[in-house]
C-alpha cells in the first residue's frame, strides 16, 4: 500500500529517497514520484511504472536536491495515472493547475473522508485541481492557509481534515523544512547518524530507512513534526482538541531498530513468495525460539493477571490472519475450553456486538498496521474491553504499541503479498496461547504440556518434509494452469486450512477459488462440481475422515476431479480421478501449519505457470493501512 519516504540534509538525499521507495515496493503499488527542492524551487518526477523507471527519470533529469519527499501509491480516489500520482503541489488561486513550478508539495497515506467538502470549498476560493485524488485537497488548503510558516499552516490544515492521513509537505519558500503529521495512519522519524548526524527524514516504515539509519522516534495520533537541518520539534493535539502543545524527547524516545535490514536477497529463488514458504521451517524455530515451558509470562508481564481475569475470548483480523484466528478457535474451545469468537475486522468495528468486560481480545495481524485491524482493536476497547492481546510479527507495529500484551512472531520480513510464513508462525503463537491458557483453566497437565511442546519442537523438521513434496504439487500445477474455478474441502480444523488455500489460489494466480466445509457440499456447492472443476480436499487423518471420505465420493460420482492432501495413514489411493500427495504421518492437533503447505506450493507453481506477477499480484497491497 502507499508509502512515503522524506529526507532533509547537507548532501544529495535524491538516492536515500529512490533507496526507501524501493524497499517499499513490496507492500504494493500502481505509481509512484518524487519531488525536491534544489534550491531554486520544486522539481518532480512522477511515474506509473517501477521506481527503476522514477529513478532512471530521476538521473537524466539531472534531479538533485537535499531535501525531497517521494511516494508510492495504491489508488484509492482516481486511476493509477501520472497526474494522480504523488507528490501534490499546490498552485496559487486562479493560477492553471499545470502550472509550474508549485509552491507546496505534499505525499499522503490514507484517505481524506470531507474532500469533496474542502474540494468545493477550495475550488470556490479559485484553487484549480489537477487530479481526481483526496490528497489534492491537503496541498491546497496547506496553500490556503500559508502565511511564511509551514509548521503553523500544516497544524492549522490537520484541524480541518477527517479520515486517515500521514503526510510530508515542504514549501518552495522555506527551503530547510520538512513538516510531517499522522492521524490513522503510520509516520516515523528518523535521526541521522555519524557524519550523517544533522539529517532528518520521515518516512511510513522504518524498513523504507534501512541502511541510512536505525535511530528511529514513532510518532504517535496527532503529532505533528517540524523538520530542520539537525533539529526536530514534535507537537501532539492539546486536551481540548483546539490546538497542538510540545512533546518533549522522554514522551517520544528515540528507539535503536534492529533487524529492519532491508529488502532481504532472494537467493537461489524465483520469487520472495517462494523463498518465504521455504523460510517457514526457520521461521517456526525462531518464533518458538526460548520456549522452554507453558507460562503466562511468554506474553508479558502482565498476562498471568489478565488470563486469571478473562472467560471468553474474541479474536480480530483480516485476510489470511482471520483464518489463523479460525483455526485457533478449533483449538481454544477443544483444548482450553474457553468459548471465542472469531470476527473480520472491518465488520466488527461497524456492528453492533455485546460486549463483555471479562473478554480477551485478540488480534492478529502480520503487519500490525492493518487499519481495519486496528480500528476493531479501538472499538473492542472503546466498548469497555480492556485485556488486550496480539500477535504480531513487527515488534514496533502500532498493533504491538496499543495492546497490553503481545507475542511477536519471528517470521523475518515478509515480501510476498501473499502470506505464507506469517501464517504459519501466527499458527505457533496462537497454539501457545491455547497452551497457555489451557494451563490457567487447570485443563493442562505437565505430560500433555511435555508432549504439546515436543511436537511443536518438532515442527521444522516435520515442515521439512512436507517442502521435500514441492516437486508432485509443481505436478498438479500443470493441471490447474487451466483451470479457471476449483473448489477447497476441509473439514474443522481443516477447514481454515482450505479457506486459506483458496484465498492463496485467487490471489495470486487469479483462478476463482471457493472453499467449503465438505459437510456443505450437498447444501449447495454440489451444484458446481463436473469434469472442469478440480476439488482440493485436505484430507487428515483424524476423527472426521470418514465423514471427508464420503463427501470425495459425492465429488466423484458427478464427475469432479479431486486433488487429495492426505496423511499416510489414510488409506487414500490415487486412481482416476483422484490425485493423491502423502503428507507425513498424521500430526495431531498441529496438523494444520502441515497442510497448509502443499497448498501454498500448489498456489505459488500455478501463478508462475500462469506467469502472474506472483509477489505483487493485480490490485492488492502488503499492508492494507487504508480502510
Ligand atoms: O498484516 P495483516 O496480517 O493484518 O494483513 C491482513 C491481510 O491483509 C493479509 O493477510 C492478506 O489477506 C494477505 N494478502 C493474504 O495473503
Amino acid at each position: 500500500m502507499c508509502g512515503i519516504v522524506g529526507a532533509l540534509g547537507a548532501r544529495n538525499i535524491v538516492p536515500i529517497l529512490i533507496q526507501g521507495l524501493q524497499r517499499l515496493e513490496y507492500r504494493g503499488y500502481d505509481s509512484c514520484g518524487v519531488a525536491v527542492h534544489d534550491g531554486s524551487g520544486l522539481q518532480r518526477a512522477r511515474s506509473t511504472q517501477r521506481v527503476s523507471e522514477l529513478a532512471e527519470q530521476v538521473r537524466t533529469e539531472h534531479i538533485q536536491a537535499t531535501l525531497g519527499i517521494a511516494h508510492t501509491r495504491w489508488a484509492t480516489h482516481g486511476a493509477p495515472a501520472v497526474h494522480n500520482a504523488h507528490p501534490h503541489f499546490s498552485h496559487g488561486p486562479g493560477e492553471a493547475a499545470e502550472a509550474r513550478p508549485g509552491r507546496i508539495a505534499v505525499v499522503h497515506n490514507g484517505i481524506i473522508e470531507n474532500h469533496d467538502e474542502l474540494r468545493a470549498e477550495l475550488r470556490a476560493k479559485g484553487y484549480a485541481f489537477a487530479s481526481q485524488t483526496d490528497t489534492e485537497v491537503i496541498v491546497h488548503l496547506i496553500d490556503r492557509l500559508y502565511d511564511g510558516d509551514l509548521f503553523a499552516a500544516v497544524k492549522a490544515a490537520c484541524q480541518r481534515l477527517r479520515g486517515a492521513y500521514a503526510i510530508a509537505v515542504f514549501c518552495r519558500d522555506e527551503p530547510q523544512r520538512i513538516v510531517g503529521a499522522r492521524a490513522g495512519s503510520p509516520l516515523i522519524l528518523g535521526l541521522g547518524t555519524g557524519e550523517h548526524a544533522d539529517e532528518r527524514y520521515l518516512a511510513s516504515d522504518a524498513m523504507a530507512l534501512a541502511g541510512v539509519t536505525d535511530q528511529i522516534v514513532y510518532l504517535e495520533e496527532g503529532d505533528v513534526v517540524d523538520l530542520h537541518n539537525g533539529r526536530h520539534w514534535i507537537e501532539a493535539p492539546d486536551t481540548a482538541g483546539v490546538g497542538h502543545v510540545r512533546v518533549d524527547d522522554a514522551q517520544r524516545p528515540v528507539r535503536t531498530v534492529l533487524a529492519h535490514s532491508g529488502a532481504a536477497e532472494l537467493g537461489p529463488y524465483r520469487h520472495y513468495m517462494q523463498k518465504e514458504i521455504f523460510e517457514q521451517p526457520r521461521a517456526i524455530a525462531d518464533t518458538l525460539q526460548g520456549v522452554e515451558a507453558i507460562t503466562p509470562a511468554l506474553f508479558g508481564e502482565r498476562a498471568a493477571e489478565v488470563f486469571g481475569q478473562i472467560d471468553r475470548v474474541l479474536i480480530l483480523a483480516c485476510g489470511t490472519s482471520y483464518y489463523a484466528g479460525l483455526t485457533a478457535k478449533y483449538w481454544l474451545e477443544s483444548i482450553a475450553c474457553i468459548p471465542t469468537s472469531v470476527e473480520i475486522a472491518s465488520e466488527y468495528r461497524y456492528r453492533d456486538s455485546c460486549p463483555h468486560a471479562a473478554t480477551l481480545v485478540v488480534t492478529i495481524s502480520q503487519s500490525g498496521e492493518t487499519a481495519d485491524t486496528l480500528a476493531a482493536l479501538k472499538h473492542a476497547r472503546a466498548q469497555g474491553m480492556a485485556h488486550t492481546l496480539t500477535i504480531c510479527n513487527v515488534a514496533t507495529s502500532a498493533m504491538v504499541r496499543e495492546c497490553a500484551l503481545a507475542y511477536v512472531t519471528r517470521a523475518g520480513v515478509e515480501i510476498g503479498v501473499a502470506s505464507t510464513k506469517a501464517f504459519t508462525t501466527q499458527l505457533a503463537a496462537l497454539f501457545l496461547l491455547t497452551l497457555t491458557l489451557a494451563q490457567t483453566r487447570g485443563r493442562l497437565s505437565p505430560e500433555d504440556e511435555a508432549r504439546h511442546l515436543k511436537a511443536m519442537r518438532h515442527l521444522p523438521v516435520a515442515l521439512q518434509a512436507v517442502l521435500a513434496l514441492e516437486p508432485q504439487v509443481m505436478a498438479w500445477a500443470e493441471a490447474f494452469v487451466k483451470r479457471e474455478h476449483a473448489l477447497f474441502l476441509g473439514r474443522g480444523l481443516h477447514y481454515p486450512i482450505a479457506l486459506e488455500g483458496a484465498l492463496k489460489l485467487k490471489e495470486i494466480s487469479y483462478i476463482h477459488a471457493e472453499a467449503y466445509p465438505a459437510g456443505e457440499l450437498k447444501h449447495g456447492p454440489l451444484a458446481l462440481v463436473t469434469a472442469e472443476m478440480p476439488v482440493v480436499t485436505v484430507a487428515p487423518n483424524d476423527a472426521l475422515l470418514e465423514k471427508l471420505k464420503s463427501n470425495m465420493q459425492e465429488v466423484r460420482a458427478r464427475g469432479g476431479e479431486l486433488y487429495v492432501c492426505a496423511d499416510a495413514d489414510t488409506h487414500i489411493q490415487p486412481e482416476p480421478g483422484i490425485h493423491v500427495i502423502r503428507l507425513p504421518e498424521h500430526y495431531g492437533a498441529l496438523s494444520p501449519i502441515l497442510h497448509v503447505v502443499p497448498l501454498q506450493l500448489l498456489a505459488y507453481h500455478t501463478a508462475c505457470a500462469r506467469g502472474t506477477d506472483v509477489d505483487k499480484p493485480r490490485n492488492l497491497a502488503k499492508s492494507v493501512t487504508v480502510e
